[in-house]
């Protein structure tokens, strides 16, 4: 393994279950060249894409549509150079948040993600964490409500290529949630089995890199 490419969407640092999971994960990947895209502390220019898909139909992009370009090459760029990625990201509002949005979005901007065009990161391993405040398992009120990470599959596996891992933990909120105290045991269960998972994926990784 050589270069990982890192990620994270969660508006905070301190308490972040993703964050938390995917250092975990990390940790057990062990010696690589971590490349780092935090868009939840710096998510790209709300205006990268429009001007990236401006700049493509463009015969002479202006200065904004250079820009957006020359930053929609860097984010291509660090996923192409990566032997794995690692996407870090809570479910906010039922939904994928918007910065992850964006990131796939200005990455399909670029010519070697274009539609049609094979992907260059086919077949590379990758990992989604993934963390939920409540709770989205069959038969509860909330089945379905998840529009997050069936998205995030179909980027990350049907349109990237991507051999990916999917680690989960829900029910986050029930600790510091009133209403939510049966639950806190459940959700300590769950947390607990995201980093055993991330623990033994890293692992799995690690040997396959070593090979
Ligand atoms: C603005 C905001 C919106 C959220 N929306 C949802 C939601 O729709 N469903 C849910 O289950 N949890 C929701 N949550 C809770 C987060 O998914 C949960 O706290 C998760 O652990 C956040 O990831 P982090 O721990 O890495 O920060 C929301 C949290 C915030 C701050």
């Amino acid at each position: 393994m050589t270069t990982l490419l890192r990620v994270d969407a969660s508006i905070r640092q301190d308490g972040s279950v993703t964050r938390g999971v995917a250092d975990t994960l990390e940790t057990e990947i062990g010696p690589a060249t971590t490349l780092r895209r935090d868009l939840g502390t710096a998510p790209l220019p709300s205006d990268t894409w429009p001007q990236a898909v401006a700049a493509a139909f463009s015969p002479e992009p202006d200065a904004a549509q250079l820009r957006a370009r020359a930053l929609a090459t860097e984010v291509a760029d660090e996923l192409v150079s990566a032997d794995a990625v690692v996407v870090a990201t809570p479910l906010y509002n039922f939904g994928v948040p918007a910065a992850v949005k964006a990131w796939i979005d200005v990455v399909i901007t670029d010519p070697r993600f274009a539609p049609g065009v094979p992907s260059p990161v086919a077949g590379r391993p990758a990992f989604l964490v993934v963390a939920r405040g409540g709770g989205y398992g069959e038969g509860t009120p909330r089945e379905g409500w998840d529009h997050a990470t069936a998205y995030l599959k179909r980027i990350l596996v049907d349109v990237w290529g991507l051999d990916l891992q999917v680690i989960e933990a829900e029910l986050t909120l029930a600790p510091s949630t009133p209403g939510m105290e049966s639950l806190i045991d459940l959700a300590r269960e769950n947390l607990d089995a995201a980093h055993a998972t991330a623990r033994d994926a890293g692992r799995a990784l690690d040997t396959v890199g070593a090979a």
